[in-house]
């Protein structure tokens, strides 16, 4: 008689998904907009946040690999006030459902306190990750929320802008307070994003700005209310494809945040140099006193803005296409 061969035991087939989430970048309205004016902010989908979820054996519970930062942490061990456990916590709360047996990787080229909103990109891949493993789907309203949260939890009054446009993948108007509307801009136009190389915290410029302001409740509300007038033209233009019109806006927006004293001599280096070499304009885009600038530039002048700003010290030029869409 032929003996036969052991049965091998049977895995559990191992369930893979994967999600992510964009970085972005305000062309108007920074700052301005935590005080309840209007601002402009567009997705940047050249750099992501993304996630693998995969089933791990019963009993192992949820473990978070970020292997960026050099963390892995079990989400039962993980401290209440952990960025990465808080977003999974919330998540499976607003969801319903238990801790999964899973293993959550999360990679990122979203540059860190740059201001093209590397948190909320990582907290939106989580929970759209996280939702999909558990066979939920969560919308952009249910994930920018969630994203919110967390926000608020780290950077204290954020505005709603970055989860937002991140959750949504859509250039948006966004008012605080208001329904997002989703901009379709009727040309499109390209924007280069030069980084400074110097990471600074949105939470402690928005504080600076929080406090001058107390100080000096006139003046800063004027200057809030010309950069919400600003946003409101520049988003005439866009939805007109009035491209042309864009750039003195940056310029003039440019000059109020310097204004506001969240600009940097690094930033205003790269903003003149991307003038210099011919832009339409230029300005400093999130929260400032360091990370990244942007700039409006036609086709034939992209390659020389894109020199000058690396020859004034940008470490890093991304172009990104604003597309145009159908109404
Ligand atoms: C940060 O991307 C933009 C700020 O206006 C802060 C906020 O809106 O929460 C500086």
């Amino acid at each position: 008689m032929q003996s036969r061969a052991p049965k091998k035991p049977r895995l559990p087939e191992t369930r893979v998904y994967t999600a992510s989430a964009p970085g972005k970048v305000i062309l108007f309205g920074e700052h301005a907009v935590v005080f309840g004016r209007p601002a402009i902010a567009v997705p940047v989908t050249q750099v992501r946040a993304s996630v693998t979820v995969a089933s791990a054996a019963e009993g192992n519970g949820l473990t978070i690999v970020a292997t960026d930062v050099d963390r892995i942490l079990r989400l039962c061990e993980a401290p209440q006030d952990d960025p990465l456990a808080a977003v999974a916590r919330l998540t499976l709360e607003r969801l319903g459902q238990n801790e999964p047996n899973a293993v959550l990787s999360i990679q990122s080229t979203v540059p860190i306190a740059s201001g093209m909103g590397s948190g909320a990109a990582v907290s939106a891949a989580i929970s759209r990750g996280l939702a999909q493993f558990l066979g939920a789907t969560l919308s952009p309203d249910h994930i920018s929320s969630i994203v919110f949260e967390i926000e608020r939890f780290h950077h204290g009054t954020p505005s709603g802008i970055d989860n937002t446009v991140i959750a949504f993948e859509h250039p948006v108007f966004f008012v605080p307070g208001r329904q997002i509307e989703v901009l379709v801009p009727a040309k499109s136009f390209t924007l280069l994003i030069a980084d400074t190389g110097l990471r600074s915290t949105t939470r402690a410029v928005v504080e600076q700005v929080r406090a001058a302001w107390q100080m000096d409740r006139s003046r800063y509300e004027r200057l809030f209310d010309r950069i919400g007038t600003i946003a409101t033209t520049a988003r005439s233009a866009i939805e007109l494809g009035a491209i042309q019109q864009l750039g003195p806006l940056m310029d003039e927006n440019h000059r109020l945040l310097q204004d506001l004293n969240v600009s940097s001599t690094d930033l205003d280096r790269l903003v003149d140099a991307a003038r210099g070499a011919g832009a339409a304009g230029a300005k400093m885009s999130g929260a400032g006193k360091g990370g990244n600038m942007i700039a409006l530039a036609h086709v034939p002048d992209l390659q020389r803005v894109t020199r000058a700003l690396s020859d004034a010290g940008a470490t890093r030029v991304l172009a990104t296409v604003v597309e145009a869409r159908q109404k």
